[in-house]
């Protein structure tokens, strides 16, 4: 039986593109809903036309009501009856509550080799520090932002002259290679840690 997968997203979803895309074959996964906190996210629309289920709760009718909000998420979910969510560009904040629902269960990708560079602008700041490498990482989510065991990496080389933009091309595609690959190996029961190269 199949795992089924939820993916989160709240842009271009191009992470959540990679992933739906790997899922195929003998792969262990399948796609049963796209959800995104904003209803115009370009993602959406990408998961019609790979005829993924998607649903759309927009945050900014419910303002600083983050259960509100998360309970409307939660709808949408326990009828998709996911094994698996993939928080894939997702941009809120989501409260201890709703991931004691999921945790164990629930992935995120982060632009950047966590510890290091938890938060937003990830590839500035490590620009900023004058690190020679940069990259992603796929991690379990738990209450803490950004933290939670990790369960893939991967890396690329910070050159000189890197704008944040630069930098942040070289990672992206990283990242669809990594996060497929970790979610591959999370849906067969295996957490042994993902690393690129
Ligand atoms: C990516 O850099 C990802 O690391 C971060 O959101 C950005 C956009 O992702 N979480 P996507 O193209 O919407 O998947």
């Amino acid at each position: 039986m199949s795992r089924r997968v939820a993916i989160l997203i709240s842009g271009g979803g191009s992470n959540m593109v990679a992933l739906a895309e790997s899922m195929t074959g003998d792969h262990p996964a399948r796609p049963v809903l796209v959800l995104s906190n904003d209803p115009a996210a370009g993602g959406l629309e990408k998961a019609r036309a790979m005829g993924i289920p998607t649903a759309a709760v927009d945050h900014k009718p419910f303002g600083r009501d983050r259960a509100a909000f998360e309970a409307a998420l939660n709808a949408e979910l326990e009828k998709a009856a996911p094994d698996i969510i993939c928080l894939a560009g997702f941009m809120r904040i989501l409260t201890p509550g709703f991931i004691s629902k999921w945790q164990g269960r629930m992935l995120n990708i982060h632009p950047s080799l966590l510890p290091r560079y938890k938060g937003l602008n990830t590839h500035a700041r490590a620009i900023e520090a004058g690190d020679a490498e940069a990259g992603c990482t796929v991690h379990e989510v738990t209450a803490e932002l950004d933290d939670g065991p990790i369960l893939g990496q991967a890396r690329v080389p910070i050159e000189p002259g890197d704008t944040p933009e630069t930098l942040a091309a070289r990672v992206l595609p990283m990242e669809h290679r990594l996060y497929p690959a970790v979610l591959r190996r999370f849906a067969e029961g295996d957490r042994t840690p993902v690393m690129l190269p």
